[in-house]
């Protein structure tokens, strides 16, 4: 009788974590083109522990019971959070970093993960106690160089340069810090695992014994991730539902302003952004980013339209632009850079159908200023007079803001938040706010503010030149 034997290797998909007993150019799972990678088979008692979930039982850390607990006696105990000295970042987090938990912060490279994250880490280590830096990227002496730009006192702050996941835990338990820091997740393996760091396996199981490591030892751990060529966060999908908060560094590096996004977050909004500046001496917090995103605008240019957008609990003024110009291929390109691109397509379908403007034979690129990307769809009369004031070369009156979302019938559909929306456009001087009807209690008009409500795309066109 033939024995089944089980084989070695096997195939693991780099996007999705699905395996294959032999090489496919694509996977069946997610269907990635060529990210199958050979990785070795954990060992049968590593296997097992992995599907079963039995990984050493971790020491119960402070407030938490062995036995489950009944609904009616949990007390709610408010979140104690920990300032990081960068106000910016303790508003993506939701007011600090929580105790214990398990924080992904990734971005291009190149974009201030490490400066970051070593300027938390020197405020720590000043304010509430030591704290590991672990890195597989950069030698002590070269973290060291970073920290004197930024001005790293003689604190506790634990330098460690090292791959092995094992050993950076290890070191963990010694000096029991009060945050861990890994930079990055792609960097580290662990001895229980054959295959490289970076793969999907290595990743996952250095994510998995970090969160166990956070929970148990009720150390809040930062980790460093790489994003891949089209933005999304390295290494398995996993990851993500592993972590209690992701964090990521949008927009490029050529700017010099950096936003960082809140995706996921247990203790707080999602989609929340902290606005940066990079300077010489580290990243600095912006308080006050709409007076940043408009600094630079343009007065009286045709195809530059305000909006009132809100990330997560903030109101943002940002400036939207459009460029509408005769196409001189045989096809007419549109191009959207923190817009969705799809939804450019829609708004100039409904503009073409329900207001007669024709932009089918031009090339039109459109762009929120300074590397914020937007994706609510209280964005669509913003992009509308933007494009609209750039095909007939009119500018959009001084002074005006707008906000609401566009349906297919060139109807304008109410946004949320229209009073936080308005407040903003009012404290940084705007007279004129264009915005869907009934939005707004007139009570709560701010002085100062004329609202003109639109119903229609046709109505927008009409209140939007002088
Ligand atoms: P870094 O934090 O190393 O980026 P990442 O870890 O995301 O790859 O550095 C980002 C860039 O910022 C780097 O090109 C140098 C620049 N920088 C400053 O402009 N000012 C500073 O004070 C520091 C430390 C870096
Ligand atoms: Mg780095």
């Amino acid at each position: 009788m033939a024995v089944t034997k089980a084989p070695k290797t096997v195939y693991a998909c780099q996007q999705c974590g699905a395996q294959s007993p032999k090489w496919l150019g694509r996977c069946a799972e997610c269907g990635a083109w060529n990210s199958l990678v050979e990785e070795r088979v954990a060992t049968p008692s590593a296997a097992a522990a992995a599907t079963e979930g039995r990984y050493a039982t971790p020491a119960l850390g402070p407030g938490r019971s062995a036995t489950a607990q009944r609904y009616a006696d949990v007390s709610l105990a408010a979140v104690d959070r920990i300032g990081t000295g960068l106000s910016e970042l303790d508003r993506v987090l939701g007011g600090g970093v929580v105790p214990g938990s398990l924080v992904l912060l990734g971005g291009e490279p190149g974009i201030g993960k490490s400066t970051l994250l070593l300027q938390a880490a020197a405020h720590f280590a000043k304010a509430v106690g030591p704290v590991l830096y672990a890195s597989g990227e950069e030698s002590e002496p070269q973290i060291k160089a970073r920290g004197e730009r930024l001005g790293v006192g003689d604190d506790p702050l634990y330098l460690f340069a090292e791959t092995c996941l094992e050993r950076v835990l290890d070191e963990a338990v010694r000096l029991k810090p009060a945050l861990l820091i890994l930079d990055s997740i792609q960097t580290v393996f662990s001895t229980k695992l054959q295959s490289a760091p970076g793969s999907v396996a290595q990743v996952r199981e250095a994510a998995t014994q970090l969160l166990f490591a956070a929970k148990g030892q009720h150390v809040p751990t930062f980790i460093i991730g790489h994003v891949t060529k089209d933005g999304a966060l390295a290494g398995p999908k996993v990851l993500e539902h592993v972590v209690d908060t992701v964090l990521y560094f949008e927009g490029e590096r050529h700017h010099a302003h950096r936003v960082v996004r809140a995706v996921k977050n247990r203790f707080g909004a999602a989609s929340e952004v902290g606005v940066f500046e990079m300077t010489g001496v580290g990243l600095k917090p912006v308080p006050n980013p709409s007076a940043l995103f408009l600094a630079e605008r343009p007065a009286r240019v045709a195809g530059s339209a305000v909006l009132c957008a809100v990330e997560g609990s903030r109101p943002l003024l940002v400036e939207v632009q459009a460029l509408v110009s005769t196409s001189t291929y045989g096809y007419a390109k549109r191009t959207a850079n923190g817009l969705d691109s799809n939804r450019l397509s829609l708004l100039l379908a409904v503009l073409e159908k329900r207001a007669g403007l024709v932009m089918s034979g031009d090339d039109v690129f459109a762009n929120v200023a300074g590397g914020l990307s937007v994706d609510e769809p209280a964005v669509d009369l913003a992009v509308v007079a933007a494009l609209a004031s750039s095909l007939r070369n009119k500018p959009v009156r001084p002074m005006t803001a707008l906000f609401g979302e566009v349906g297919l019938a060139g109807e304008v559909r109410r946004a949320t938040h229209a009073s936080l929306r308005v407040r903003e456009a009012a404290r940084l001087g705007f007279t004129r706010v264009i915005l869907p009807p009934d939005s707004l209690d007139p009570a709560d008009i701010p002085a100062g503010v004329t609202l003109v409500p639109v119903a229609s795309v046709g109505e927008l066109l009409d209140a939007l030149y002088e």
